[in-house]
């Protein structure tokens, strides 16, 4: 099992868009993937019908006073599950801080489940802040797929989360996170300054950037309104289909990488 953190301290930049859409394009391809939904505002978890009620997050596990088993839910996807989220996750930036090792406390609790091999990738919904939450996700994943907007202050954004990644890797928490890919999102065209910043991301980063911008849709915000995935809202949009390209470019990263074993996919 692979761990990624879909993860920007930016707030807005679509890390849920992205969690939702890789997640179910990916189990749709075959994979078997957990979405671990971490932002207490648990938009990942309604858009995929999957509101939590206090106790079904995985808040009690961090703090040591429940099993991680029971809080894995089936979706109305073949080969997706989810542990959601629910408001209660924001007590971890109080009550988790006093235990020790608190930054390794989540890579602790996803070890046997990673050991159990139930699932190829466990993709996890960071909040966008900098706290307790986003920083135990870093310190756990395998690798790090950063959603950007195509805007100039979307390379703020990206310099800083590169550098957060840098400081998680060189300070021994986790030296083997790794940079899987940079996402460009709510890319228009039309505009020049959109494909002016995307030129310069890719400039700098090179391959990291995946191949395929996602475009902006209406279908996106509407198909969370009716909490559905965009392959079940409007399979044949454009945004659907940009996420489905990105699902494929991300299994044949990991294939290349031998990260996965290919039978399963
Ligand atoms: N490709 C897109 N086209 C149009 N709207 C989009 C697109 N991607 C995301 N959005 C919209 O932008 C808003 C923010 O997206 P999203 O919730 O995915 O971002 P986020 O980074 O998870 O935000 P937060 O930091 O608050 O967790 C949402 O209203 C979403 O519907
Ligand atoms: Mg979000």
């Amino acid at each position: 099992m692979k761990i990624i953190a879909i993860a920007n301290q930016k707030g807005g930049v679509g890390k849920t868009t992205t969690a939702i859409n890789l997640s179910t394009c990916l189990a749709k391809a075959g994979a078997r993937v957990l979405l671990l939904d971490l932002d207490p505002q648990g938009n990942a978890s309604s858009a995929l019908g999957h509101r939590a009620g206090e106790g079904q997050s995985l808040y009690r596990v961090l703090i040591g006073h429940d099993t991680l088993a029971g809080k894995i839910q089936q979706t109305r996807f073949p080969n997706l599950s989810i542990i959601p989220a629910q408001m209660e996750l924001a007590g971890c930036e109080v009550e988790l801080v006093r235990a020790e090792n608190h930054l390794i406390r989540l890579r602790e609790v996803l070890t046997p489940l990673k050991d159990t091999g139930r699932f190829d990738f466990l993709l996890i919904d960071c909040p966008p802040s900098l706290g307790i939450l986003m920083t135990s996700a870093l310190a756990a994943a395998d690798g790090l797929l950063i959603p950007i907007q195509c805007e100039y202050f979307g390379l703020e954004g990206l310099a800083r989360i590169v550098d957060i990644h840098d400081q998680i890797a060189t300070s021994g928490i986790n030296p083997s996170v790794t940079l899987e890919g940079i996402l460009m999102t709510m890319y228009d065209g039309r505009t020049g300054h959109c494909r002016a910043v995307v030129e310069e991301v890719r400039r700098a980063f090179g391959d990291l950037v995946y191949p395929v911008c996602i475009p902006r849709s209406i279908a996106v915000a509407e198909s969370q309104s009716f909490e559905k995935a965009l392959i079940e809202y409007d399979p044949n949009g454009k945004a659907a289909t940009a996420y489905r390209q990105v699902a494929e470019a991300f299994l044949a990263r990991q294939l290349s990488s031998d990260a996965v074993p290919a039978a399963s996919l």
